[in-house]
């Protein structure tokens, strides 16, 4: 399921602005991704790699410092992750958090003691009373007693040879070091918000103990990426995109753009599962305002036909992965033959973190939550290699280089939108009248979000077309319709989120408004579910 092709940084060398950051090794935690990228918030460069990377591979990044990430096991699981205990001595500072912590103990002969149960929420760190020299750099300037968020199963019962304690929660040793060896660890979870004073926590250990320096930025990001990209492509290879006039890809393109000008080639589909007019208006924005060469295909057909008798929304997404995969190879093709220059050689897509993330997990602890069609659904034999810019980077990063490369603040507050589409959003079997219906349902709620000041402030907002009817009156009839759920929630970078508490009035018009204009539907419900446990979309 997930493809061979690697990310361009990875196939043309490390970028210079990557080389002596921190990398985080993931044992499988549901932080890991945002350590990452609470480091990168301190203008340092952060990756992930799996736990199982080796110490050869590690060390190419000439990392400055290592971060072990928390993870779900059990040190003294069968199958518990581990990554190489040399990583211990390679005079590389290393911080561990959680089951990082318990392994670090373990490996280097302390006790950890396996846990009853798992213990999760706010405990109360004390540090122990230190000053001077002998003072933990990793707690400097920090408060003696703090409220930390912990989310653990074994606990640290006798620390290995040359660590002392600094900190204590009522229960457990919850922070230890070896300044000599510049190993560090914690129980609980500096960078989770729910942690008081985490991220001085953070930078304690990127600028006191790792003496990282500040060189990752916007700026750094787009120099470095363009450059790149055009190693990568070479002087005559030619490039296609698919660009869906989303934030992400557009910005992926305009990255590839920069870099190789023209001879990237930009083809938008119509799936037919996009939102109500937004192919021909998003087509003339992305040729007339950004001057992008941009080939757009009407592709609905093709695609609705692909998804007959089809309710399975795994199956639809691959489905619908595969034929946007097949549209292009056609596309190329007939490219190639009738532009007989240059050989087109790469894909370029905008895919996040959190879609990679979300599909293949690092090393396998994190399971797959769902398949994203522009990660996991593409098939092993794609024509093309890839190339995706954005691979490391989350959704509000993503907005900020987009806003630092000039592009249109209307693409950069854009609400994120699937890569299947209202496939996702139609719950069952997809058909031509209910796409239609769903559209113009969504279309009202976008309408009345802006009208109401709201769709900047929200993370997404949209309807979803399930496939119930109920009964209703209308007139003096008895009527049977469909039912439209609307979704509004906010997030941060969508791997968690919360339902927005709408005004009534908005709510009313919303509801008003669909039952009098979209036929057939007589019943509207708002969603009141946060991720977890639910996800933002509904297939
Ligand atoms: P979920 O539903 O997993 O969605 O909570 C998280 C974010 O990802 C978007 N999403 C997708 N994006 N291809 C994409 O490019 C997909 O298949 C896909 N599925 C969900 C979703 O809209 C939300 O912002």
């Amino acid at each position: 399921m997930a493809s061979t092709a690697k990310p361009v940084q990875d196939q043309v060398g490390r970028m210079e602005a990557e080389l002596g950051g921190v990398v985080v090794l993931d044992f499988g935690g549901q932080y890991t991704q945002l350590i990452a990228r609470r480091i990168r918030e301190q203008q340092v460069f952060s990756s992930i790699l799996p736990c199982t990377t080796s110490m050869e591979e590690l060390m190419k990044l000439e990392p400055v410092g290592v971060v072990l990430s928390g993870g779900p096991s059990s040190v003294y699981d069968p199958e518990a992750p581990k990554c190489d205990p040399k990583l211990l001595s390679l005079g590389v500072p290393v911080l561990g958090i959680c089951y990082g912590m318990q392994w670090i103990t373990h490996t280097l002969g302390g006790k950890v003691e396996r846990a009853e149960r798992r213990e999760y929420g706010r405990a109360q760190l004390n540090l122990e009373n230190a000053s001077g020299d002998s003072a933990s750099d990793l707690f400097a300037g920090v408060a003696r007693s703090l409220r930390v968020w912990n989310s653990h199963g074994d606990h640290v019962m006798m620390l290995p040879h040359g660590f002392r304690t600094v900190g204590r929660t009522a229960n457990a040793v919850a922070a230890v070091e070896d300044r000599a060896r510049k190993i560090y660890a914690v129980e609980f979870h500096p960078e989770v918000n729910h942690t008081e004073q985490g991220t001085e926590i953070l930078r304690n250990f990127l600028f006191r103990v790792c003496k990282a320096e500040k060189k990752w930025s916007g700026a750094a990001f787009i120099e470095e990426t363009v450059e790149a990209i055009r190693k990568k492509a070479g002087p005559t290879s030619r490039v296609i995109c698919a660009l869906s006039g989303g934030v992400d890809s557009t910005v992926a393109a305009a990255l590839v753009h920069r870099a190789i000008g023209d001879r990237l080639t930009n083809i938008f589909v119509n799936t037919g599962m996009l939102r109500k007019n937004e192919f021909a208006e998003t087509l003339e924005m992305l040729r007339e305002r950004l001057g992008l060469r941009v080939i757009g295909i009407d592709a609905s057909d093709r695609f609705l036909a692909r998804l007959e008798g089809v309710s399975d929304p795994e199956i639809k997404r691959k489905r619908i992965g595969a034929e946007f995969i097949a549209v292009f190879a056609e596309e190329a093709q007939r490219l190639q033959r009738e532009e007989a220059h240059g050989e087109i050689g790469f894909l370029v897509q905008g895919t996040l973190y959190p879609d990679v993330i979300e599909s293949i997990s690092v090393r396998g602890p994190s399971a797959t939550i769902k398949t994203h069609h522009n990660v996991g659904g593409l098939p092993a034999n794609m024509p093309f290699a890839l190339i995706e810019p954005l691979r490391d980077l989350f959704k509000d990063e993503v907005r900020r280089i987009g806003r630092e490369l000039g592009l249109p603040e209307e693409i950069l507050v854009k609400h994120p939108f699937p890569g299947p589409g209202l496939a996702v959003r139609l719950l069952g079997e997809v058909t031509g009248s209910h796409l239609v219906t769903l559209q113009e349902a969504d279309a009202v709620v976008v309408e009345e979000i802006r009208r109401a000041g709201l769709y900047e402030k929200v993370w997404q907002a949209f309807a979803v077309l399930l496939p119930v009817r109920s009964v209703g009156v209308m007139g003096d009839g008895r009527t049977y319709g469909l039912t439209v759920a609307v979704r509004v929630v906010q997030s941060d970078d969508a791997m968690t989120a919360d339902w927005v508490r709408l005004p009534g009035d908005v709510l009313e018009r919303i509801s008003t408004r669909i039952v009098n204009e979209v036929p057939g539907v007589t019943r509207v419900v708002y969603d009141i579910s946060s991720k977890p446990p639910s996800t933002i979309e509904w297939e």
